[in-house]
């Protein structure tokens, strides 16, 4: 219903008007308390200090003492009204500034002071002002009388309205300060949001390198902006590996497209002979499977990149994987009179492994044989690392160049002798380290190896039950 804004500063000046408004009610509660106190205190001392004297004298005769004793100034009674009474409600003596009046004495009262109890008794509509009266009951000789004692409650009433201005004065004053400070603060904190907000809205698809900009401070907006900006930079680098992706993709398919094209144009051109439609029928189908092979290869992995090719269920021990691997390369490496070895060690060909490993092993075992001289050896290591199997592809090819060497695991890079020298995409090893992961795995290269190149790819196996 209310924005964030008018919620903060609806609930800040509430909290603000709780807080304040109860701590002046208390403070008014405690001086009321305090100022009836000190008067019903007052009272009674009287009524007790004329108590005392009927004590004294045996109540004979029974007078109020309301004129001063001797020269000395009294302030004490001329604003007391004091009678003393018996029990059956006769005034027996009065001050005289009660002139013909009395003090009220209900049969209630006549009651509770029978029962030698002191009362306390609010009269608003006594006389000219309202009063406080206090009945103390007093036994003179077997026989019970009360003395009255009332003051006026205009003094006490003042007061409390005079203090009960100043407090309301002081919380509407400190409401407003303490509100105005709020809204300041609130106005400060949402502006700050705001412009975030409105840079943020600025940030679009081409401009994914633009930041947020920072105040310096460490506090939640500090942290807010920190957040917001490291996601950015992963949008960012997202972003651009998929623009790339998409450029490069397209440009591989689009040559061999062009190629097959002119292909066919060329053979329609005119009739040909039985031959060379032949011919140029398989030349299309060696394009075509070549585009069919780059089409699986980019289907896995956008497959791996959405997440939906993992590592499932089913696992391979590890050496008839390798086996098979080997097996189907051999053709390829004898007709560069090259020598695939296979090295099995210790227990570790019986651990089972991912189905899709048998795919990077071709890769590595690939461009083992595409790099390597005729003639060279590719040795195939399979072996245990803790719970892991690492496999090893070592060759006797040239090795990666030193330039090559951060970005051969990118998707489409070939090194510069590769091009000149081999076909290929530039695809296996991205495909091999995309499924390697997949899996929860590590692929690397050894750029140490003294002669050729080193490939190590390491992978969680399941162990057969003994
Ligand atoms: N065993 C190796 N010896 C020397 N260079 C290698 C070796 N393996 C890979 N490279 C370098 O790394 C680059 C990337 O390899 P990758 O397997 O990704 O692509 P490719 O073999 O060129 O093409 P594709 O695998 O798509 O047919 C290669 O072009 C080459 O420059
Ligand atoms: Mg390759």
């Amino acid at each position: 219903m209310f924005s964030l804004r008018g919620r903060l500063v609806l609930g800040h000046v509430g909290a603000v008007l709780v807080i304040v408004g109860c701590a002046a009610l208390a403070g008014w509660w405690q001086l009321s308390r305090s100022l009836h106190g000190q008067l019903d205190g007052a009272l009674l001392a009287l009524a007790e200090a004329e108590a005392g004297i009927l004590v004294a004298t045996h109540g004979t005769p029974v007078r109020v003492h309301d004129t001063p004793s001797g020269n000395v100034p009294s302030l004490t009674r001329l604003d007391r009204l004091i009678q003393i009474v018996d029990l059956q409600g006769r005034v027996l003596a009065r001050s005289s500034n009660l002139a013909n009046g009395t003090l009220p004495l209900q049969t209630a009262l006549q009651a509770r002071l029978a029962a030698g109890e002191t009362v306390f008794d609010t009269l608003p509509h006594a006389g000219e002002e309202p009063l406080r009266m206090v009945s103390l009951p007093t036994v003179i000789d077997g026989r019970t009388l009360a003395v009255q004692v009332a003051g006026s409650l205009d003094d006490v009433d003042h007061t409390l309205q005079a203090a009960g201005l100043l407090f309301a004065a002081m919380a509407a004053a400190l409401v407003l300060a303490v509100s105005g400070a709020g809204l300041l603060l609130t106005r400060g904190l949402l502006r700050a949001i705001d412009g975030l907000v409105s840079r943020a809205r600025l940030i679009g698809d081409a401009s994914l390198h633009e930041r947020l900009p920072h105040q310096g401070a460490d506090d939640e907006i500090g942290k807010l902006v920190d957040t917001l900006n490291a996601m950015l930079s992963r949008l960012e680098s997202a972003f651009m590996v998929q623009r790339r992706f998409t450029a490069d993709a397209s440009h591989e398919l689009r040559t061999p497209l062009s190629r097959l094209r002119m292909e066919i144009e060329v053979t329609l051109r005119r009739p040909r002979s039985e031959e060379y439609y032949a011919e140029a029928l398989r030349s299309c189908l060696e394009e075509v499977l070549r585009l069919s092979g780059l089409v699986d290869q980019l289907l896995t992995l956008a497959r791996i990149d959405a997440g939906t090719q993992e590592g499932g269920a089913d696992t391979l021990p590890v050496a008839m994987m390798a086996q098979a691997v080997v097996g189907r390369l051999q053709p390829a490496a004898q007709e560069r009179a090259m020598r695939i070895r296979l090295d099995i060690m210790g227990s570790a060909g019986g651990a089972g492994v991912h189905p899709a490993l048998a795919l990077v092993l071709t890769n590595l075992l690939d461009n083992a044989i595409k790099f390597s001289p005729p003639g060279s050896e590719v040795e195939v290591t399979v072996y245990k690392a803790g719970d892991d199997v690492m496999l090893v592809v070592d060759d006797q090819g040239p090795g990666i160049a030193p330039e090559d060497l951060p970005h051969i695991f990118d998707r489409f890079y070939r090194g510069a002798q590769a091009r000149a020298a081999t076909p290929g995409m530039g695809l296996g090893l991205a495909l091999s380290r995309s499924i390697v992961h997949a899996l929860g795995g590590s692929l690397g290269v050894d750029a140490s190896a003294a002669r050729g190149a080193r490939f190590a790819a390491r992978t969680r196996a399941v162990y057969p039950l003994q």
